[in-house]
């Protein structure tokens, strides 16, 4: 028996789910065996999967089974087999949101940072990328993705030319504590960063966002030690590809935080870089950032790096073994400094037989853990 052990609740989820998800169980597998650790794995159904076998997006048995590991590990979920606009259809993005909201994890943390060997693969310039190193904080129970919403049919003048028709709206509302709770997250994170904080919101125009910013500030009055820089969020977007190496830590809204991020990742070249931690008071939940690529699915060619560094959160936040994070984090950059790619951030200088599929990719980190 190992000196540690851990339940970890796996959901594969679909598309290219299944496939990124298997590197990463290779990869704790090694941890587990280089650092005396044992790992212990429960799979459960998430998404469309989920859908097809059960009728719901989020079976009980999953949620079930989340509650009682120690960590959550999951793919994606999602793919135009599931894709309705119809709102009595269940949607596999459900089975995400719902189990975000069951397991209480409010806090999502999205870091972005640049490896050295991918700088060209970058969307911006590599001049304007260097030194990028930021985590976005995006509150993830509330807002415009929790709040109230309804489609109304057969609503007078709602239609073309004054007819009868549809109508459909969603409401962003915060509470105090929810915001105060995030902010607070952000506010600590800084400290073991470089101590700067941009809260981002549309106080210009949205109620809920002159309450967010009353409410960092307030929070920011125990942080003094900590820089607070209030940012709207379109100055933000456009920010991101001006002068991205001004964040440290941005903190902000469900939605604005979710387009945010998607915008972060092509800093660092490809969407499949991005690994993410939901944490919250109970079991963390860690996704890469990106979405099941029903594209590519079974194709063999899918980035499981994104995955791959959802395990080094996962190390550090839910186990504390930060030596392992560590190691973990530099077989990464290894293999990406030995020139190796996935085809998402391949470039005109890859050699043809450095270009690898998935499983050679987890494979090629494996053996750089052991070495
Ligand atoms: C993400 C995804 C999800 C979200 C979708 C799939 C519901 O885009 O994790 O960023 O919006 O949170
Ligand atoms: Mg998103």
């Amino acid at each position: 028996m190992a000196k540690n052990s851990y339940k970890i609740c796996l959901l594969p989820g679909d598309g290219i789910g299944p496939e990124i998800i298997v590197e990463a169980v290779k990869v704790l597998d090694t941890i587990g065996g280089l650092y005396d650790t044992d790992f212990f794995y429960t799979e459960a159904l998430l998404g469309g999967i989920a859908i097809d076998a059960t009728g719901t997006a989020l079976p009980a048995e999953t949620l079930e089974i989340a509650k009682g590991s120690d960590a959550v590990l999951l793919a994606a979920v999602g793919g135009p087999k599931w894709d309705t606009t119809d709102p009595t259809k269940p949607r596999p993005e459900q089975g995400l949101l719902g189990i975000r909201k069951e397991l209480g994890l409010y806090a999502n943390l999205r870091p972005v940072k640049i490896f050295g060997a991918l700088k060209d693969s970058s969307s911006l310039k590599s001049e304007n990328v260097e030194g990028v190193d930021m985590v976005i904080v995006r509150e993830l129970t509330g807002g415009l993705y929790f709040g109230k919403r309804d489609r109304m049919y057969d609503v007078p003048g709602a239609g073309i030319d004054g007819a009868a028709g549809m109508r459909a709206y969603d409401t962003l509302e915060y509470s105090e504590y929810e915001i105060e709770r995030i902010v607070r997250h952000a506010f600590e994170a800084a400290r073991g960063r470089r101590r700067k904080v941009h809260s981002v919101d549309k106080a210009n125009v949205l109620e809920s966002s002159r309450l967010w910013r009353e409410i960092a500030h307030r929070v920011a009055a125990d942080y003094p030690d900590v820089e607070i820089i209030d940012q709207l969020v379109d100055n933000t977007a456009m920010q991101l590809v001006r002068w991205p190496a001004q964040f440290d830590v941005i903190v902000t809204e469900n939605m604005f935080g979710d387009i945010l991020s998607d915008e972060a990742s092509m800093l660092t070249g490809s969407l499949g870089m991005l690994a993410s931690a939901s944490l919250g008071d109970g079991t963390a939940l860690y996704e890469p950032s990106h979405g099941s690529a029903p594209d590519i699915a079974s194709l063999g060619i899918a980035n499981p790096i994104a995955q791959i560094l959802s395990v080094e959160l996962m190390l550090r936040y839910s186990f504390g073994m930060d030596e392992a994070a560590d190691a973990l984090a530099k077989a990464v950059e290894d293999v990406l400094d030995e020139g190796w790619r996935t085809k998402d951030i391949a470039d005109a200088s890859t050699l043809p037989q450095k270009t690898v599929g998935t499983t050679a990719m987890g494979d090629l980190i494996v053996e750089k853990l052991k070495a």
